[in-house]
């Protein structure tokens, strides 16, 4: 009985060895595979994950309530020397300037007297909301993000000119500054 479950069990055809072409192709397959797998990986992680701490310059920087942090209208300009911006009010609408000048990197200063950001290095001279005034500098500042939020929501930021937003109306909104997110300024042609 036995022997004759065996002569009918069905028959599995053996397999011709691998050449060794093939065995380098299969090899190649797999490799490309997980180079693959790699890639992905790793480019989820890059895109999941921050590159930059917040609080860290490239990364977000609240500041706290509008009604503590922000400059008023007739207030000078103020410097975060942690995220590299000056923060301005001009007319009850703010903006945020990269602390760099346009010319050749130096730092410029807010300078009281004139009303004016000047740059100690050749003299270019920004309004108080970063416009070209005068000097060797080829455009106006630039300008980073401005974030209004309200718990998880954003309810105002500058747009994709880098133009001043409104002072929002909720003194509790909080402020963030996105200094990833650096806008050229205008070329004065
Ligand atoms: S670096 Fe500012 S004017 Fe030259």
């Amino acid at each position: 009985m036995a022997a004759e479950a065996k002569a009918n069990a069905p028959t599995i055809p053996e397999m011709p060895p691998l050449t060794r072409r093939e065995f380098l192709n299969y090899a190649w397959l797999a490799s490309l595979g997980f180079v693959f797998l790699v890639g992905v990986g790793g480019a989820t992680y890059f895109f999941a994950f921050p590159r930059f701490k917040t609080g860290e310059f490239g990364g977000l920087f609240p500041l706290g309530k509008a009604g503590d942090v922000l400059p008023g209208p007739d207030d000078p300009p103020k410097h975060d020397t942690a995220g590299k911006f000056w923060l301005s009010n001009v007319n009850g609408a703010i903006v945020a300037l990269y602390d760099v000048c346009v010319h050749l990197g130096c730092l410029y200063e807010w300078q009281t007297v004139s009303g004016r950001f000047e740059c100690p290095c050749h003299g270019s001279k920004y309004t108080k909301d970063g416009k070209y005034v005068e000097g060797p500098a080829p455009r106006s500042l630039d300008r980073m993000v401005v974030e209004f939020q309200n718990g998880n929501q954003t309810i105002a930021s500058t747009n994709a000119k880098g133009e001043p937003v409104n002072t929002p109306t909720d003194s509790n909104a909080q402020v963030v500054i996105n200094t990833g997110k650096i806008i050229p300024g205008e070329s004065h042609g």
